[in-house]
């Protein structure tokens, strides 16, 4: 078996998911885009504060794309300008007079975000994630509060390649070992 093998059985949305860096020009239809941010409504959120928000917009949508594709990294830029959808994801930290009061604000997010991409799935879009953005540029085009950190920003398409094995993806490559079953069955 090598790496990139499923070794047991899984949901085939799991299996099918993987981030392309390679989007075909075609427009995602706006009520797609509304079934995501749905999913994403539905995920669970410690006292189901529903700590999440988001700033999209479609390719076409010129000026807002472009502002939303200026946040990310340079190296992001280069493939990310060609996704559908940029989508900022803003975690609700607290209120301002706290505003680290939620500490399950980003574990919540990242859950909505699963869910979206899952959603996202089932119409042949794929998401990729970026954690490389400039945070005070984002903060400053979004006009964020401290109780608001954009966390991470999303874009999805219709890929422009098929899946790569697992080990040509991972950025690093112990992200992808497999699954081995230790002593303590519950410590995986
Ligand atoms: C929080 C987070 C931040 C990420 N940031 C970036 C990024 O800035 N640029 C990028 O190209 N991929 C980014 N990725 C995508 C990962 O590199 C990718 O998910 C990983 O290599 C596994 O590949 P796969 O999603 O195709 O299975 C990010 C993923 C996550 C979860």
């Amino acid at each position: 078996m090598t790496e990139h093998t499923i070794h047991y059985p899984v949901l085939p949305h799991i299996a099918q998911r993987w981030s392309p860096r390679t989007y075909l020009p075609d427009a995602i239809p706006e009520d797609l885009v509304r079934s995501m941010f749905e999913a994403a409504r539905w995920t669970p959120s410690s006292r189901n504060a529903q700590p999440w928000h988001y700033v999209y917009a479609h390719h076409a949508d010129a000026i807002a794309f472009q502002d939303l594709l200026h946040c990310v990294n340079p190296s992001n830029q280069t493939w990310a300008k060609n996704a559908g959808l940029l989508v900022a994801c803003i975690a609700e930290t607290g209120i301002p007079e706290q505003p680290h009061l939620n500490r399950h604000a980003y574990y919540d997010l990242g859950a909505a975000n699963f869910a979206l991409t899952m959603q996202a799935l089932e119409y042949g879009i794929y998401v990729r994630q970026m954690g490389g953005f400039n945070v005070a540029l984002a903060r400053e085009l979004l006009d964020l509060p401290l109780h608001m950190d954009p966390v991470v920003f999303l874009a999805a398409g219709y890929p422009g390649e098929s899946k790569k094995p697992i080990n040509l993806r991972k950025v690093q490559h112990d992200w992808a070992k497999p699954f081995k079953p230790s002593a303590d069955a519950r410590n995986v």
